[in-house]
């Protein structure tokens, strides 16, 4: 029971994170690169985060539990076996995010202008990408599809 409580979580946090990626970079970043415009950015991000942080937090923490359940965390690095690997690439996935946000948040955000728009750009397409490496990975570890 506890593991499909965390899976259902789980998916409802990845609703949250890789829907609002997508609705990021397919809609609301073309219209920010087309006005030339950062604030259309900068507004959607301050509306976004409020929902966006708590989703990667719970994503996080319902992920590592869940992975715990099937690998001791001693292996998670091991890429032993299919469940290793996807574990052990999640974990990778999960730190690239982590850099990328960060940096986003410490370096571009503060002082972003029309000049370094195409910076930002460049973080919300990798995140987007990144996030649905995640989705796809969560899915293929029950689907086996590869
Ligand atoms: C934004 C980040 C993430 C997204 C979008 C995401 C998405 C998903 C999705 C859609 C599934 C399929 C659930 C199912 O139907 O079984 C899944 C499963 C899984 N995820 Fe994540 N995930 C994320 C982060 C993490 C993290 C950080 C970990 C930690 C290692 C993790 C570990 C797992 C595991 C072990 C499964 C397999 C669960 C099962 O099938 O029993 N995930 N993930």
């Amino acid at each position: 029971m506890l593991l499909k409580i965390l899976i259902l979580l789980h998916l409802v946090g990845a609703a949250v994170w890789v829907g609002g990626h997508l609705v990021l970079a397919l809609s609301v970043l073309p219209k920010a690169l087309r006005e030339k415009n950062p604030e259309v950015l900068k507004s959607f991000e301050e509306r976004y985060e409020k929902a966006g942080i708590p989703s990667l937090v719970l994503q996080a923490v319902t992920g590592l539990w869940i992975a715990s359940i099937y690998v001791s965390p001693a292996e998670w690095f091991s890429f032993s076996d299919r469940a290793h690997i996807h574990i052990g690439l999640k974990l990778i996935f999960l730190s690239a995010t982590l850099l990328l946000a960060v940096h986003a948040r410490l370096f571009i955000i503060p002082v972003l202008n029309t000049k370094n728009l195409p910076w930002l750009a460049l973080h919300i397409v990798m995140m987007t990408i990144i996030a649905l490496a995640m989705l796809f990975t969560g899915f293929n570890f029950r689907m086996e599809v590869l």
